[in-house]
């Protein structure tokens, strides 16, 4: 595996690889890699002839208050993660070669942020967008792997590659869950023991929302509530409990189509986020 710091060499490395007609598989991460990321990887190891990923912790997509500081790093372990997974570059920048600069241009995401995480974490989405820009710029991918946890990023990236025309296949994967549920997240070594007890909470609320839907509630505040009485069983703070159109983020009532059921809990030291996406069939209500 070759570790990269600077955007010149990533850059040039990737060039040289589209022009021996390479297959490029970029998984951009955080860092502090865990059995979801090493799903994305493994994707992408069977689809492409090189498997790039990327650890930076961008700074642009935190908000103040929020925890920049306290993400969890370690990439001695990472490195030794992405090695064994079989990621064949590594690009560990920082962030002043990220962002050496003032500005001049950022990207603005506008539509599928003004709901969920979006709605609590003002400019989030636009941080995502103008990192991943960048980062796409320089790997060049051809086809580029997010975990369906982040679902509402999924959305943004999606819209991203849409209205830019980029030429990159989006690959999105399903959640990896601890075997109680819980998903899988670099978040979760933050939670309290008895919190990490309550945690699974998440799922099983998702779980229930959705089989009140596949049992032909289309109401989506009878889904809500449901939802929430689950959640609030934890100790964590409800940030969210929604249902929305997926991918598009919009309020449907009565549900239909593809919806997806979102929920965020804050507790102490932890935000979880989780999500499950249900299919409703146009003409059958009954039963999926
Ligand atoms: O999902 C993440 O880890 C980040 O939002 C991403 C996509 C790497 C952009 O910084």
């Amino acid at each position: 595996m070759i570790q990269i710091h600077t955007a010149k060499d990533i850059q040039n490395l990737m060039k040289n690889y589209r022009k021996e007609g390479k297959t490029i598989g970029f998984v951009p991460t955080m860092g502090f890699l865990h059995e979801g990321h090493m799903s994305l990887v493994e994707k992408a190891r069977k689809d492409n002839d090189i498997v790039v990923m990327s650890i930076f912790v961008n700074p642009m997509q935190f908000g103040p208050g929020e925890d920049y500081e306290a993400y969890p790093r370690d990439i001695e372990r990472d490195r030794q993660l992405a090695a064994d997974g079989g990621v064949d570059v590594l690009f560990t920048p920082e962030p002043e070669e990220m962002y050496g600069q003032e500005p001049t241009v950022t990207a603005s995401v506008k539509k599928r942020t003004a709901v969920l995480c979006g709605r609590s974490r003002e400019g989030h989405f636009d941080g995502v967008a103008t990192v991943l820009t960048k980062l796409f710029n320089l790997t060049s991918p051809t086809r580029v792997y997010f975990g369906m946890k982040d679902a509402q990023q999924v959305a943004v990236v999606d819209g991203l590659i849409n209205d830019f025309f980029m030429d990159i296949e989006l690959i999105p994967v399903e959640t990896k869950r601890e075997e109680d549920g819980l998903a899988k997240s670099s978040r979760n070594v933050n939670l309290r023991a008895e919190e990490r007890q309550e945690a699974p909470a998440l799922y099983q609320a998702l779980q229930r929302g959705a089989e009140l839907i596949r049992a032909g509630e289309r109401d989506p505040e009878a889904v809500k509530r449901e939802v929430r009485s689950i959640l609030g069983k934890t100790s964590g703070v409800i940030d969210y409990a929604e249902i929305y159109s997926y991918p598009d983020l919009e309020m449907r009532e009565p549900l239909t189509g593809k919806v997806i059921i979102a929920v965020a809990v804050q507790f102490s030291k932890a935000r979880l986020i989780d999500n499950i996406i249900v299919d409703i069939p146009a003409d059958q209500k009954e039963d999926l």
